[in-house]
Formats: C-alpha cells, structure tokens, sequence
C-alpha cells in the first residue's frame, strides 16, 4: 500500500487537491517535493549531486540530519555518512548502512539516497518508523569509494570500475584494491587476488586501504551501540550472511538465515522478485575480508550483504528505469531487518512504555469519571 505511493508526484498533487484544507503537512510534502527535481530518485546521480543532496538533507530536516565526516580516501577526498534520528539525552543504538563499495555498482548510491528519503517522508506518520527513529541512531553513507565512484563516472571506459584508485605497489602498475577484500576478517585467505591487476585483489595488507579503515575505526567506536550492519552490492538478487570463509560458521547462523528469509519474503511481496538468502560460500563463492564478515566477528548480531537487482540481464549498467521498483523492494526487505532488530533490542522498553500509557489513561478515567 506505502509502495504504491513512493516518489509519486501524481498522488502527492492529488492528495494536495483532495486535502487542500489541511495546511501545514501537506505543505511540508509539497516543499520536498519541489527542491529536489521530480524524478530525482529515478535517476543515477554523480558524487557533486550526491554531496549537494546531502547538504540538502541536512538543511531540510535540520532536527533529525547530521553529517559526520569518519575518513579520507586514498585521494584525500571525504568519506562522509548521514546520521538521522530523533534527538536524545540518552545513548542511542544503531543501525549502519554503506552504499557504493564498490564503485560500478550504480544502483546502491541510489539505494542509499531513497532510503534515506524515505524514513524522512515517513517518519512524522508511521508510528513504528517514529517509534525506530526515536530508539535508534540511522549511520548511512551513500558512498564509501568515492574515488572508484567518481572515476567510474569519468568516461564509458571506466564505467566498470569497482576497486579503490590507489595505486599498485612492488613493481605493480595497476591501480586499485578490492575494498570488500581488504577487512581484517580471514583476510586474504579464500576467493582473493594478490596480483593489483585484479579485480579481486586484497591489498598488501588488511587495512591497506584508508576506505577500510575508516569503516573499521567508525564500527570499533560504536561497536557496542551497532545492532544492524547492513552493506550495500549489486548485482544478483541475494542477501548474503556471514561467513564468506566457508569454514567458519556465525554462531546465530540460524537466526540470521531466518531474518534473511523474512527479508526476502517482504522484498518478494513488493514486485515478485525472487533473492536467495544465505552464506556466500553457500550461494555465491567463498570469499575473506568482507566488512560484513568483520561487523560479524567483532560481535555485531545482524549483518547482510545485499546484492540487488538484477541476476546479470544488465548487470551492473542496471537501467534506470529500474531504480525505483529495485529500491522499493529493498527498501522492505532492509525496514524487515531493521524493524526485527528493534523490537528484539526494546521489546521491554516498549511494552514498559505502553504498560505506563495503559496507568496514565486509567488515572484520567477515573479521575475524569469522578467529575462527572
Ligand atoms: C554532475 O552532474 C551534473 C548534472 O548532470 C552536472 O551538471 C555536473 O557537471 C556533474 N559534475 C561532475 C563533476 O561531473
Ligand atoms: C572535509 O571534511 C572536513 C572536516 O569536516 C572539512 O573541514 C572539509 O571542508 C571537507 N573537505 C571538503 C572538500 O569538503
Ligand atoms: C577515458 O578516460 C581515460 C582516463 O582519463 C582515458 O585514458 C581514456 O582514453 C578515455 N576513454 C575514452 C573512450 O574517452
Ligand atoms: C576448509 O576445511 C577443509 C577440511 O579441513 C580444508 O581442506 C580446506 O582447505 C579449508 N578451506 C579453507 C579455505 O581454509
Ligand atoms: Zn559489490
């Protein structure tokens, strides 16, 4: 039902038409709508669009939007996330979410970007995104290689680019590592190139590259707030989780194959498309130094890896006219995570604060039944 809604200019002017008497929300809609283009979100947009969208953000919801820069890339360019939640005395747990790893894969910057615009649209009406945006803090960064994503802009022949940029080392005259293979995680051990002509190529050493280790050093702050880490691919249509080492087993294994599923079961009810949920050695190939299998084995619970649209028809040239159904649908399957990671984290709290709702509204009762 939200679905049909998304990013639909049609239903907002209608809305506007049929509701033209309420005032205030509606205009709050009508403003957003009109500082971004119409269809933004149906379309891939360079890293100068993206920061300035993140300025824009910020500037628009002042009260929940702030930007955080947590590293530099080998260019000493900034790797910068968005924090959204509601403001609290107390500490707030978290949820992280990177997009843009791997520079070609177009779509997951995209993804990012609705995401984010999404909670915004949502969150002063849907009470279970309020009540998430009040418990918990949103780390997103919308693209993590900007370096690869930038060059993978520069012309058709790097459209394909997907590692770092920085260069090779020894005698090596290629330039590039595989940040997903970089993460002191088993690094270096299966499904992992030591030649920087490949594509797959590890680095020299774990954390060789400074995109990696931003991400460490942000996760190993916050690594007790972090409740949820989920990290953005393309493509395939899979929701991969840990261990990418096929020897290694997550020790709630069956817990996240059982949220992954309920994941792609919501992502499949949007528009039918069909993601295959389970460990990489298991559905992919086996690989080590993945972020996610490094959020895992420094003890975050629930982390994925999202591989979205499509199963290799476009590949990672992806058209765009399937950037808004592709985010929608992750976009249920991400909130299925986010919203079983919550309740699991504040189900007391929660029913604390409906039990002292239920007193309060009994006392008014009563005293209101006294005076009549
Ligand atoms: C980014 O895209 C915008 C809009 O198409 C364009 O005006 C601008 O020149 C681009 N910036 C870079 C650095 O390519
Ligand atoms: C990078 O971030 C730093 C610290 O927030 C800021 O002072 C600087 O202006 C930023 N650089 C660019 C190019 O945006
Ligand atoms: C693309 O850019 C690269 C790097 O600047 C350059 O070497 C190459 O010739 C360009 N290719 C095309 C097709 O313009
Ligand atoms: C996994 O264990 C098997 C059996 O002990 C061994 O042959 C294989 O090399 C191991 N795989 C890796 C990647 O270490
Ligand atoms: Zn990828």
């Amino acid at each position: 039902m939200m679905m049909l809604g998304l990013g639909s200019v049609g239903l907002v002017l209608l809305s506007l038409a049929v509701q033209s008497g309420h005032g205030a929300q509606d205009s709050a809609v009508w403003s957003r709508e009109e500082t971004t283009e119409r269809n933004y979100y149906t379309r891939y947009h360079n890293m100068s669009e993206i920061t300035a969208w993140m300025e824009q953000m910020k500037r628009e919801n002042p009260d929940v939007v702030s930007s955080m820069v947590y590293g530099q890339t080998y260019e000493r360019r900034n790797i910068t996330l968005l924090k959204i939640g509601l403001r609290s005395t107390e500490r707030k747990k978290a949820i992280w979410m990177d997009c843009g790893i791997h520079a070609r894969e177009w779509i997951t910057p995209a993804f990012c970007q609705f995401f984010v615009k999404e909670i915004l649209r949502t969150y002063k009406t849907d009470t279970k995104v309020n009540e998430m945006m009040k418990n918990l803090d949103f780390y997103i960064t919308p693209v993590l290689n900007v370096d690869g994503y930038i060059y993978s802009w520069h012309n058709e022949s790097t459209r394909l680019w997907r590692k770092s940029r920085s260069p090779g080392t020894g005698g090596c005259t290629c330039y590039g590592t595989d940040l997903n293979r970089n993460f002191y995680a088993n690094w270096g051990m299966v499904g992992v190139s030591t030649d920087c002509c490949n594509l797959f190529y590890c680095g020299t050493k774990a954390l060789s590259e400074s995109e990696a280790w931003a991400v460490t050093d942000m996760l190993g702050k916050m690594r007790e707030d972090i409740l949820a880490f989920l990290t953005i691919h393309s493509y395939g249509q899979q929701l991969l989780v840990p261990y990418g080492h096929p020897n290694t087993t997550a020790p709630n294994h069956d817990e996240l194959m059982e949220v992954g599923l309920g994941a792609a079961m919501a992502i499949k009810a949007v528009h039918g498309m069909d993601y295959t949920v389970g460990t990489s050695p298991d559905i992919l190939y086996p690989f080590s130094g993945s972020s996610q299998d490094f959020a895992r084995l420094i003890g975050i619970p629930l982390s994925f890896t999202f591989e979205l649209r499509d199963k290799g028809e476009h590949g990672f040239e992806l058209p765009e006219d399937q950037i808004q159904p592709t985010c929608e649908e992750a976009y249920a399957g991400a909130q299925h995570i986010i919203t079983y990671t919550h309740d699991k984290a504040f189900y007391s709290y929660a029913a604390t604060v409906t039990a002292t709702l239920w007193t309060t509204l009994l006392a008014a009762w009563v005293s209101s039944a006294i005076l009549l």
